[in-house]
């Protein structure tokens, strides 16, 4: 991936801050790159608002991006935090998962500042507004506004604003994930937790509802799950890289859970047939209770990762600590 010289779009607020800067990506598409002063980064395209890359201050990768990824209009990217809406999945009239995931956004260069006791000086505002073209499709007027924010101590903060701008007086509904692909070292010794006991609609058994037992999910087959009314946080715990991810969530009450395993990973032009091994999708959605915006209403759904050191084996991590702490 490229890092070259700053594109002409530049935005002045985005210039004058060292720890944001635009740069061309993989096939000349613009990127945001927010980098800490202790190493951590994080990557997001303006096509889609597409976070590919969050490393931390190690410079290790935590996100999964496939290696055979099309960096391409009108194929959303394999791989990051693709952004669906307004549609999950086919669970309505759109292309699968909606389009803003496959449209051009744009940096707000004077986007509204964090509230003044907040440390947060890194991030970027994407926006993403109805055009004619899309009304076509979606005959709704809207303003998405996504913050992308590189925390202190290397998280990474999206924060979802969406906003009915409709003057006819027409509320509309939409659905949304973040459809979050994490790195994982090897599918078969990952475990989720936080999702026990939960009901799920299960999208290879025409989403009847189900309820799962009572252990940390793992992972032997293909898996495509939507997790009903879940906890704000949920953990993954890779006990070969001796890591943890802690997703914390708000106003997103689902949460999907995706491994296209090997037969599915082998129809997928633009995923390696081994993949499915290094990579697990936890979303952050709200599906089955569909987001109803009336005009000027505006409806807010927050995601923040991060990723923590642990050493499960040696017994000083107890997940359940990890989930219930702060
Ligand atoms: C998941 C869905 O969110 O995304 C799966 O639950 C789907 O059913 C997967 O296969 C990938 O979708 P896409 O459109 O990016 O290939």
């Amino acid at each position: 991936m490229s890092s070259a010289a700053p594109s002409p779009v530049v935005a002045p607020a985005v210039t004058e801050n060292p720890t944001v800067q635009i740069c061309r990506g993989i096939n000349g598409l613009d990127k945001v790159v927010l980098r800490d002063f202790r190493g951590s980064s994080v990557e997001v395209y303006l096509y889609g608002a597409h976070v590919t890359s969050w490393k931390n201050e190690h410079g290790e990768e935590l996100l999964f991006v496939s290696s055979k990824a099309i960096f391409k209009p009108p194929k959303a990217i394999r791989g990051g935090i693709p952004i669906c809406f307004p549609q999950f999945s086919n669970l309505g009239p759109l292309e699968a998962h909606g389009f803003a995931r496959n449209r051009f956004w744009s940096v707000d260069p004077s986007p509204p500042p964090f509230p003044v006791n907040s440390s947060n000086k890194t991030y970027v505002d994407l926006l993403l507004k109805s055009t004619e073209e899309d009304m076509k499709i979606w005959p709704h007027s809207f303003e998405f506004r996504l913050r992308v924010t590189l925390g202190p101590a290397g998280d990474l903060m999206l924060t979802s604003r969406i906003r009915n701008t409709n003057p006819d007086g027409k509320p509309f509904t939409f659905t949304f994930a973040y459809h979050t692909y994490f790195s994982v070292s090897d599918i078969s010794e990952v475990r989720v937790e936080g999702l026990e006991t939960l009901d799920y609609l299960d999208n290879l058994q025409n989403r009847q509802r189900f309820t799962e037992q009572g252990d940390a999910i793992t992972f032997e087959s293909e898996v495509d799950k939507i997790y009903l009314s879940t906890p704000t946080k949920i953990a993954i715990l890779d006990h070969e890289k001796k890591r943890t991810f802690v997703i914390r969530k708000d106003g997103l009450s689902d949460a999907v859970v995706w491994n296209p395993w090997d037969k599915k990973a082998k129809s997928m032009a633009d995923f390696g047939d081994d993949e499915y091994k290094h990579m697990l999708c936890i979303e952050a959605a709200a599906i089955e209770k569909p987001i109803t915006l009336k005009p000027g209403e505006e409806w807010k759904g927050r995601q923040e990762l991060s990723a923590v050191p642990s050493s499960y084996c040696s017994g000083q991590l107890d997940p359940r600590r990890v989930l219930q702490g702060s």
